[in-house]
């Protein structure tokens, strides 16, 4: 279903930060300026995502409603209109391959300009481990959700305690890459290469900015879209017995 996007629209503090990019994907860039993780800390509102941040929740507002007043967005599809199923195959066909890509080129260039650039006062070290940490955290879980979980959600056959161990578990792993997204962010002063950057600097800062992009989209869906939509679902089954 593809809504069109409402402009002017007020927010409020207490709203929870995973629903206002669900209803505005034209938001997340700004969250993500402000290092606000709505992806695994999106239940919590805005006033207490800021509070953790040591960030000004007014500042914040004020950016958000300057977004979703800006005049070139785009309608957009609500992901909360697609079946389980089609967010699956949405997922595995935009999110999953673009991230084996982007994980691949980023440890390359980070490996690179670590040794290229030896000496220089920046983080190069940390960021290339933490580049490593990510895929080897997350190639492993794209596999598993491809090879195991989706198509045992697509067949119905996992038990009502596989299903909450499932989420559980990958729950676990999606903070896990949230944290190391925003050391990535910090190490790398917000992806601005500093001033003695070559092209390979500035091509792994711009990687890896899209690898932050598309993952805290990929995991907000896998988080707030699509396991509740698998609960529900279950839910319905369950008292239609
Ligand atoms: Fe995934
Ligand atoms: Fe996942």
């Amino acid at each position: 279903m593809t809504v069109k996007l409402e402009t002017g629209r007020v927010f409020h503090r207490s709203e929870a930060i995973a629903e206002l990019v669900l209803e505005h994907s034209a938001i997340a860039p700004v969250l993500r300026r402000h290092r606000i993780d709505f992806s695994a800390k999106g239940s919590l509102t805005l006033e207490q995502v800021c509070e953790l941040n040591g960030t000004s929740v007014e500042v914040v507002l004020n950016d958000l409603h300057r977004a979703v007043q800006s005049p070139d967005q785009r309608p957009f599809t609500d992901p909360r209109a697609m079946s389980p199923a089609a967010l699956m195959f949405h997922i595995v066909a935009r999110h999953h391959s673009f991230l084996r890509d982007v994980l691949s080129v980023s440890e390359g260039l980070a490996i690179k300009v670590e040794r290229v650039h030896a000496g220089r006062e920046a983080p190069l070290t940390r960021i290339r481990e933490v580049v490593h940490s990510l895929r080897a955290l997350l190639e492993p879980h794209i596999e598993h959700e491809e090879v195991m979980l989706f198509p045992a959600l697509l067949e119905h056959s996992m038990s009502k305690e596989e299903l909450i161990a499932e989420a559980a578990a990958s729950k676990t792993d999606h903070a896990r890459t949230s944290a190391l997204l925003s050391e990535l962010r910090q190490l790398t002063n917000d992806y601005k290469p500093p001033e003695w950057a070559d092209s390979s600097v500035r091509g792994l800062y711009h990687q890896l900015e899209g690898l932050e992009a598309d993952t805290l989209e990929h995991v907000h869906l896998e988080n707030y879209v699509l396991f509740p939509a698998l609960a529900s679902q279950r839910k319905e089954t369950e008292e239609k017995r």
